[in-house]
Parts: structure tokens; C-alpha cells; sequence
């Protein structure tokens, strides 16, 4: 089986008004020649300095220019767009972006977007030098530099020179090779993808175990919380090999999925995924599979069902834990349970030998629902609660920890 190859870094590049705004089409045939997808937003300020066309032309992707607009927000809302890429870059960064950002003023779709984001941002300052050096700039960059963690911007520039208003100072754009240089930075550096060079394995989805060639018995799983996981955990950087049950879902964007119907093609498609750094099993394997499926559809017939004859599946979790020198450094399980679900987490973590599981209680809606609540149990004793939010969220969390974990342990 053939690895997949890492996705394409992604950068929102947001497009102030100023003149510098023809360096950003510069700055975008950088990106592409780099390897880095780009979207561009362009500001209302924007539009009176750049088309939208020569954005799109370049960018190979319809410019975004408004929060309110059905068709875009039905393609990829300005929530889904922020997470979308990997940096967010603001070139150029206008006195009027940076004070937005800095003060929480979100009423355009570049400035909802700066607050949407949990990626780095990265700005390209462009203005009049006297706009500059005024307090009221230096102060709103001062405050963006110092927010907490990820919220901090990180400046590029602004240069020093001759400005189109004639005078001197700081004030210009960065040039695009340098903005190109400080992303690229972001981009490969621990704060951007912290998980990118490692290689992860998740299971999704029930698996469905043939009785004829017409029926089976199966799980109930929609797949989603495992999509979501590969989806955030890809978006980390890592290269994602998906094994799927039978699913109704898309497969994120850069994730390479494996379709299997039965347990022991799950089994056999996950060896084949390894060795991986991490394994995250969340598919609904079935325990049973019918011993001697029959090859015609068994007929019905009067005064009696079929005895079907059922074996025990492999246990893929158990077995990838246990793998020696094949197994992943981190092996997470989920756990999904109606009674007392702490402890039957805990023992399950134990029996499986895996390092952590998610617990999930599942006797609440759970089931193809958009949200979960889960409790992420580490095999040194260690807790977690992760209230009820989306699944994209507990997944986008799970991955944080990962990443963490690898951080951490290295
Ligand atoms: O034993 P139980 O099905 O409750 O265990 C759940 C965990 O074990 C999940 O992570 C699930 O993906 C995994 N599992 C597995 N192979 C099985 C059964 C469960 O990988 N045959």
C-alpha cells in the first residue's frame, strides 16, 4: 500500500486596502511555487487597489469579499474557511485590520475571520509612516504581539524606504520573498504543524459482517467523530491513512481513506497502515462474524429461523497495542459505554493495552448526533473531561493533545 504524501500547506490571505496590495498577487505565485495553497479574502478597502479576478486568477479559487454571502457561506462558511488553512496571513495589514483585530471588531468578513481563527496570523504592515509611529498603532501591534499562545500575531516588516506618498520612513510592505520566508517559518515550525512528518492511523465507522450476500449484521456508527478525528489530526499536518467501514461521508481534504467492510479487512488494512505514529481507533468493529457465510441468499422458510453460527472478530485495538516493535508509539481507543463509564473506560484501557481512551457516554444522543462529550482517560491515571461541543471540536482537541504528547515527549 502506497503512504500518502503530506497535503499541501494552506494559507488564508487576507488583503487589505493599501497600495501595497499588488505585492500580494506577488506574494501568492510565491506560495504556489512553495508548495502552499492560498484563498485569498479581499477587503471592500481591498477592491480599490486589486481585482478580484487577478486574486482568483492567481490564487486558482474564488476570492472572498463578503460575511454575507449565501453562495459562499454554503460553500465554506468564514467559520470553516478560518480553520481551512494552516496561517492566516494579513498583507497588507492596514492600520484599520490591525485595530480591528487587536480590539475584537469583527463586522467584515476579514476582520470575523481574524477572530474566528485558531491558527497563527501573521501581518504585513503597510501604511503612511506617520500612521505608523502613531501611539495608537504601536500600541494595538504591541497588544496583538502579546496575546496568549496561538492569539499572539507574529509582524513581518514593516521596511524602511520611500513610500508612494512620497515620504520616508517605516512603513512600506515587507517584499513578498520575506513574507514568503516568515510564513513558511510559521507554517513548518512546532506552532504550525506540529504533526506534520508523522504518520497516523484512524479507524471509523461500524464494520458489516455478511450473513448472505444480502444481509449482515453491523454496528451502529455513523463514522463521523473518526472522520473528524483524521480531518484534525491532517490539519495538524500529519499524513492520515482513514480506514472506513460502510459510510455516508466525505473524506477530509489530504486524508487518504481505505474502504473496508469487514472486520478482518479493518484489521488487515490497519497492519498495512504501519507503522504509524499514532493509531486512533474509533470504528464500531463488530464483535462477530457468521461462521460459513453462505455464498446464495438463505431462503426463508416456514416454522423456523436460520441458526447462524457466529465467531469472535479480532480485536484490532488489542492487537495494534500489542503489535512489539510494529505498534504505534500512541495507541488511543474509544470506549463507548452506558454504565458506570469511568471505570469500564479504565478497565477496558487496561485490557487492550492502549496508552489512552476516550470515553463515551453513549446512552445520551450520541449516535450520528453533530455533538459529544467525551472523558479522555491516559493510561497513567490521568483525566480529561471534554463537555458536550462538537465532534469536530472534541476531535480538533484530541489532536492538540497528540500533538502535545509528541511535543512533550521528544
Ligand atoms: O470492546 P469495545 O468494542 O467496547 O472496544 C472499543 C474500542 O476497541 C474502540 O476503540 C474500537 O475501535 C476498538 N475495537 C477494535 N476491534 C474490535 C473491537 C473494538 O479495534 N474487534
Amino acid at each position: 500500500m502506497t503512504s500518502a504524501s503530506a497535503r499541501p500547506r494552506r494559507v488564508l490571505l487576507i488583503v487589505g486596502g493599501g497600495i501595497a496590495a499588488y505585492k500580494s498577487l506577488e506574494l501568492v505565485r510565491l506560495f504556489s511555487r512553495s508548495g502552499v495553497e492560498t484563498q485569498a479574502i479581499l477587503t471592500k478597502a481591498g477592491e480599490e487597489f486589486v481585482t478580484p479576478l487577478s486574486l482568483a486568477a492567481l490564487t486558482g479559487r474564488p476570492v472572498r469579499q463578503s460575511l454575507f454571502s449565501p453562495d459562499d457561506e454554503t460553500a465554506m462558511g468564514h467559520i470553516e474557511l478560518s480553520r481551512w488553512a494552516d496561517l492566516v496571513v494579513v498583507a497588507p495589514a492596514t492600520a484599520g485590520l490591525i485595530a480591528k483585530a487587536a480590539n475584537g471588531l469583527a463586522d467584515d468578513l476579514a476582520s470575523t475571520t481574524l477572530m474566528a481563527t485558531d491558527k497563527r496570523v501573521l501581518m504585513a504592515p503597510a501604511m503612511n509612516v506617520r500612521m505608523w509611529t502613531h501611539p495608537a498603532v504601536q500600541a494595538n501591534v504591541a497588544r496583538l504581539k502579546d496575546f496568549e499562545g496561538l492569539h499572539g500575531v507574529v509582524f513581518v516588516g514593516p521596511d524602511e524606504g520611500e513610500m508612494a506618498c512620497g515620504e520616508f520612513g517605516p512603513g512600506r510592505m515587507a517584499e513578498p520573498p520575506s513574507i514568503l520566508e516568515a510564513a513558511l517559518a510559521l507554517l513548518d515550525g512546532p506552532d504550525g504543524r506540529p504533526l506534520s512528518g508523522r504518520r497516523a492511523v484512524v479507524t471509523a465507522g461500524p464494520t458489516f459482517e455478511p450473513i448472505d450476500p444480502v444481509r449482515g449484521l453491523t454496528n451502529r456508527s455513523s463514522g463521523k467523530q473518526g472522520y473528524a478525528v483524521a480531518r484534525a489530526l491532517s490539519d495538524l499536518g500529519a499524513e492520515v491513512t482513514l480506514v472506513s467501514g460502510p459510510v455516508a461521508l466525505e473524506a477530509p481534504a489530504g486524508v487518504r481513506r481505505v474502504w473496508v467492510e469487514t472486520a478482518e479487512q479493518m484489521r488487515a488494512a490497519v497492519a498495512a497502515a504501519l507503522p504509524a505514529d499514532v493509531a486512533v481507533m474509533s470504528a464500531a468493529v463488530a464483535d462477530w462474524r457468521v461462521d460459513g457465510v453462505a455464498t446464495g441468499k438463505i431462503k426463508k422458510a416456514p416454522g423456523g429461523a436460520p441458526k447462524l453460527s457466529l465467531i469472535e472478530n479480532p480485536d484490532i485495538l488489542a492487537e495494534t497495542s500489542r503489535n512489539g516493535p510494529r505498534r504505534p508509539k500512541l495507541v488511543v481507543g474509544f470506549a463507548a459505554e452506558t454504565g458506570d463509564l469511568i471505570a469500564l473506560a479504565k478497565a477496558k484501557l487496561s485490557r487492550k493495552g492502549c496508552d489512552w481512551i476516550v470515553a463515551n457516554d453513549v446512552s445520551a444522543d450520541v449516535f450520528g448526533a453533530e455533538a459529544n462529550a467525551v472523558t479522555l482517560i491516559r493510561a497513567d491515571g490521568s483525566m480529561e473531561a471534554l463537555d458536550r461541543r462538537s465532534k469536530a471540536e472534541i476531535a480538533r482537541a484530541l489532536a492538540a493533545r497528540i500533538a502535545e504528547h509528541f511535543t512533550e515527549s521528544e
